[in-house]
């Protein structure tokens, strides 16, 4: 399984005295109620192993690892990071910084910012231009161009253009999504290139297309880790800085063909973990969560019951103190409107760091997440066809989210038919979206 287990909490303590309790589940799988005195009250209900867990508790700490925004998969979870915030829960990453990077544009107008601080030699990011709807779509300097529609992840909503009037008609399929949309340049790519952050540890990954697909996430490819250079590090270091500090990121690039590196996008907490050293990136996610987490509580005890979690000054008090971890994950693979294809969604876990309430908290521990005992599943994955086997069966590349909604296309002789294809899916997609 993709989600590191509760026990890299287990038996932890946080200065001292605070055991940590962990409770998982997804988004979609809470409620809350927020108040301006700090509190905020979290219920869960789930179903485990067929039987239905209701559980209210309110979270101390909260780590995000689960998209609080997708169009393509109609998922809008904001107004949970809103009550969060509301009541002032810390988190990892910060509750603000999510909330920021719910808008792919408006984090990319951060990573402008880094390119004009850094110089657009330290920082090549892509020329991309941004249209906060469809009016003004109306033509663009050079093609091929890659259009991205709105909020989306694992390279939905993105199509590969290469001509005018294909662009008028991808123009009048956003119309119709009432978003924004970007273009950048297609980018003939020799590979892609991660490079993530968390906490003071850095890592480098290259993306190759075998299967030639114009996006790199779809097909089969080769991912290896690379060295960290300076140039990476730097990237990484500034994309780390946005919105107040991103404890977990990663900066996404593609290395064009022309031997230019051509920096795309930047992700937070909720980017899924790739290649052979997960183990240790759990470990190490867990390990900046714990040194938060005793920041926050070091913080809100010597801000007393003036601080905004109020509520922990009064229920600090007893000589036992439990904090409780709720992993908010996708455990099924979602199957989104935008792609005819399974994006091959690995599980996204969301922790809630909650201290113990005698009365509200049940012990009972909650069984493992089994895939069948979920309600709701979203229907069965169409068969695969052979690429998508092939690329399943690379347990690497089955992270569909690596270089997610990247535009690091891979030219190729069946690059046309692709498009095609890509467009014809879009369309489809979109009679499904507006049929119902
Ligand atoms: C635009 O490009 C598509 C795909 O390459 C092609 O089928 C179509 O004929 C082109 N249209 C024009 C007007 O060139
Ligand atoms: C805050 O307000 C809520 C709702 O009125 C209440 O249930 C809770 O006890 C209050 N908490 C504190 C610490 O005052
Ligand atoms: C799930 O339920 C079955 C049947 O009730 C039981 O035998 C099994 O031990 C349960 N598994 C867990 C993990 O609780």
């Amino acid at each position: 399984s993709a989600i590191s287990p509760p026990p890299l909490f287990r038996g932890k303590k946080i200065l001292g005295d605070y055991d940590i309790k962990v409770e998982q589940a997804e988004f979609s799988e809470i409620n809350l109620v927020s108040n301006s005195n700090g509190t905020c009250s979290v219920d869960l209900q789930v179903m485990r192993n067929a039987t239905k867990v209701m559980r209210s508790f309110r979270p101390d700490f909260v780590l995000v690892r689960q998209h609080a925004f997708s169009m393509a998969q109609n998922e809008d979870f904001k107004n949970m990071i809103i009550g969060l915030q509301y009541a002032g829960v810390p988190s990892v990453n910060s509750l603000e910084s999510i909330y920021s990077l719910s808008d792919k544009p408006w984090a990319f107008a951060q990573l402008i910012n880094n390119q004009k601080r850094l110089g657009s030699d330290k920082f090549p990011l892509i020329d991309q231009t941004f249209y906060p709807n469809h009016k003004d779509m109306i033509t663009t300097p050079s093609f091929p161009v890659v259009v991205k529609i709105g909020h989306a992840h694992s390279g939905m909503g993105k199509v590969k253009v290469d001509n005018a009037s294909d662009f008028q008609d991808i123009a009048s399929v956003v119309a119709i999504t009432q978003t924004y949309s970007t273009t950048e340049p297609f980018i003939d790519a020799k590979y892609d290139i991660r490079v993530q952050k968390i906490g003071a540890d850095y890592k480098a990954y290259m993306r190759t297309s075998i299967s030639g697909n114009w996006k790199s996430n779809t097909g089969s490819a080769m991912l290896e880790q690379v060295a960290m250079t300076d140039k990476y590090k730097l990237w990484v270091d500034a994309c780390s800085d946005i919105f107040g500090g991103l404890d977990i990121c990663a900066v996404k690039a593609i290395c064009g063909k022309d031997g230019n590196d051509y920096i795309t996008e930047v992700m937070g907490s909720s980017m899924q973990l790739i290649g052979d050293h997960q183990a240790e990136d759990k470990q190490l996610i867990s390990e900046v969560v714990l040194a938060k987490m005793t920041q926050a509580l070091a913080s809100r005890s010597s801000a007393g019951a003036r601080s905004p979690q109020g509520q922990m000054a009064t229920t600090a008090q007893p000589q036992q103190v439990c904090f409780t971890l709720l992993r908010l994950v996708h455990m099924c693979p979602l199957f989104p409107l935008f792609q005819s294809t399974p994006p091959f969604v690995t599980p996204i876990p969301v922790l809630l760091l909650t201290p113990s309430h005698p009365i509200l908290l049940s012990s009972i521990p909650l069984p493992p997440f089994s895939c069948t005992s979920l309600p709701n599943l979203p229907p069965p994955p169409p068969p695969l066809s052979k690429s998508q086997s092939l690329t399943n069966a690379f347990n690497a590349f089955s992270d569909s989210s690596f270089f997610r909604g990247g535009s690091a296309p891979v030219a190729s002789d069946g690059q046309d038919e692709a498009k095609a294809e890509t467009i014809r899916n879009l369309r489809k997609s979109f009679v499904s979206l507006f049929s119902d």
